[in-house]
């Protein structure tokens, strides 16, 4: 089977974009990363690309002012350029036109510090401390018109210790991401997974619910 071409879509420091890339090192991995691309050429994880020899865009937002579609329709057209099959969003933090959503429909990804659907949006790791989550964690789910509402497809937990703080609790995540995020990748580029009625089926199976899961240390 020839490997999927995949773009990731950053906005910053690229740790689970240089995840991606690692785990496509490996020739048996199903999808190669054919392209990164950033809406701010500041991103630093646009030189840890190249220095990974992965060709880099910049489509940078402000170029295009209050008119989304214009930017999303520039972002197209790069994808379509480098043939990309699937786009991953690793920290990529522009809302998307749903009209881009929906052409992506099942083949965009994105990655969220939280147990969706626990804590969509921004500041996850406060709100889970604020909340005295016991168990926090990430996701990665195919993207839809809703923000972090998509159909999950794989998550995994920590435990959250009574003495952590922002910092050490996102750390935490952090590594669950880097390792969850190939694992999704490798499952939709092997075809595996089927969303059916809203939800993500696993070679047939449904995902775990958040609850079901065995949390790390
Ligand atoms: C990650 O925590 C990801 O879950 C969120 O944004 C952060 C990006 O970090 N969507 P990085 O750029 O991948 O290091």
């Amino acid at each position: 089977m020839s490997r999927k071409r995949v773009a990731v879509l950053i906005s910053g420091r690229g740790s689970n974009m240089a995840a991606l890339i690692e785990a496509a090192k490996d020739k048996h991995y199903p999808a190669g990363i054919a392209l990164v691309m950033s809406n701010r050429p500041d991103a630093g994880g646009l030189a840890t690309a190249s220095e990974a020899g992965i060709e880099t865009q910049v489509v940078d937002h402000k170029q295009f002012g209050k008119d989304r579609a214009a930017f999303d329709t520039a972002m197209q057209k790069v994808l379509e350029a480098y043939s990309i099959e699937l786009v991953c969003l690793a920290g990529f933090m522009r809302l998307l036109s749903s009209g881009f959503v929906a052409q992506w429909n099942e083949r965009m990804l994105n990655i969220h510090p939280a147990l969706l659907p626990a804590f969509k949006g921004l500041d996850t790791h406060k709100r889970a401390l604020d909340a005295s989550a016991e168990v926090h964690g990430a996701t990665v789910h195919f993207v839809v018109p809703e923000m972090d509402a998509g159909p999950v497809i794989v998550q995994g937990a920590v435990t959250v210790h009574t003495d952590d703080t922002e910092q050490t609790l996102s750390a935490r995540v952090l590594a669950v991401e880097h390792r969850i995020y190939p694992q999704a990748l490798r499952l939709v580029s092997e075809g595996r997974v089927r969303v059916v009625d809203g939800k993500c089926l696993i070679d047939g199976a449904p995902v775990p619910d958040a609850t079901a899961l065995t949390p790390a240390p």
